[in-house]
């Protein structure tokens, strides 16, 4: 037989044989302790509300997101991302609902440390956006343009109300400069150097959060590129790490995933803290419509996409299919 460089001495192919053996020589595994749940709360609703966009997730009602975290307890994840969902009445030009103690995202943290106390890391997304009559992460100027500095302050108070209400980590999505720094320094004023930041140190501005702006009743008209990243761009992602380190980020994250799974291994190379990525709202409606067509083997895409953000470098995945997920694994 002729021999062409190493062949047919060498054959990648023997390390494939069976699934035994493909076990033994996985470089990258899945853990239901990798996994984080992001969760919608709704205020004012009876029932579970179904997101048309995103089958099998729902807004939760109080009483169904504490049945959802212990669930999540019972799954072996990590944390529980909390996300709030106001009446509409509620929303103004400040995001008032979200500083306030009352507001459907505070009363829910208190629910879920109440249910599942220091079991579950309890999350919170620390943006303006969902309590916003505009829908933009931030409080406009005269101009209507998004004001940096004037919504830092909104944040810092964001952030010191949900750590009283029982956030172990608080997570800045809105995509401010110095949103970090100023967080850190408004959570220690008030004697929280025990809660954690995870920074989304890049954030790209995305036709694939379609969905969740749907699942938190989202008012924006018009986009976030004016704060969110350009997908064009590497670089601004790790300038934007160095920042977000600089100015505190225990943890920090890439959004969304998928697409971006360039930049997550970048950001993970380039620093020495844990990395999450996101898994966000169309990565999650795409997989399931094309399996409710019947178009693709549902289960194995799910994990292979998990697998895949894994093997990018992210320590943990903010998905949707957490629990399910986690379950399988066991
Ligand atoms: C902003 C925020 C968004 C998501 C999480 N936090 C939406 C946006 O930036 O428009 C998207 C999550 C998803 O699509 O699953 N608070």
């Amino acid at each position: 037989m002729t021999t062409y460089g190493s062949f047919p001495g060498t054959r990648p192919r023997r390390l494939r044989t069976t699934p035994a053996m493909r076990r033994m020589v996985a470089e990258t595994r899945l853990h239901p302790a990798d996994l984080i749940l992001p969760a919608f709360v709704r205020e004012g609703v009876g029932e579970p509300v179904p997101v048309g966009a995103m089958p099998g997730v729902v807004q939760h009602t109080r009483d169904s997101l504490r049945k959802a975290a212990v669930e999540a307890v019972e799954a072996g994840i990590s944390g529980i991302m909390l996300f709030g969902v106001p009446e509409e009445a509620k929303k103004d030009a400040v995001g008032t609902a979200g500083t306030d103690p009352e507001g459907i995202l505070q009363v829910a943290l208190r629910d879920v440390r109440a249910e599942v106390g220091d079991e579950l890391i309890v999350m919170s997304d620390l943006c303006l956006d969902e309590f916003t009559d505009h829908g933009h992460c931030g409080v406009l100027d005269a101009e209507g343009r998004v004001d940096n500095d004037a919504t830092l302050e909104r944040y810092a108070e964001m952030a010191q109300v949900q750590a009283d209400a029982g956030a172990h980590v608080v997570g800045p999505s809105g995509m401010m400069d110095g949103q970090i720094g100023v967080i850190r320094d408004a959570l220690d004023q008030i004697g929280r150097e025990d809660v954690s930041i995870l920074a989304y140190t890049a954030k790209y501005s995305s036709a694939f959060y379609g969905p969740f702006r749907e699942a938190v009743g989202s008012s924006l008209k018009g986009d976030r590129k004016t704060y969110q990243q350009d997908a064009a761009n590497i670089g601004e992602s790790l300038r934007e790490l160095a920042l977000d380190l600089e100015e505190g980020a225990d943890m920090v994250m890439v959004k969304p995933a998928g697409p971006y799974l360039d930049i997550l291994a970048r950001v993970a190379e380039a620093c020495d803290v844990p990395v999450a990525a996101y898994q966000i709202s169309g990565e999650y409606a795409m997989i399931e419509a094309a399996a409710e067509k019947g178009w693709i083997d549902r289960d194995a895409a799910i994990m292979e996409s998990l697998l895949g953000i894994r093997r990018a470098g992210a320590r943990n995945i903010l998905t949707y299919w957490a629990v399910e997920v986690a379950h399988r694994l066991r």
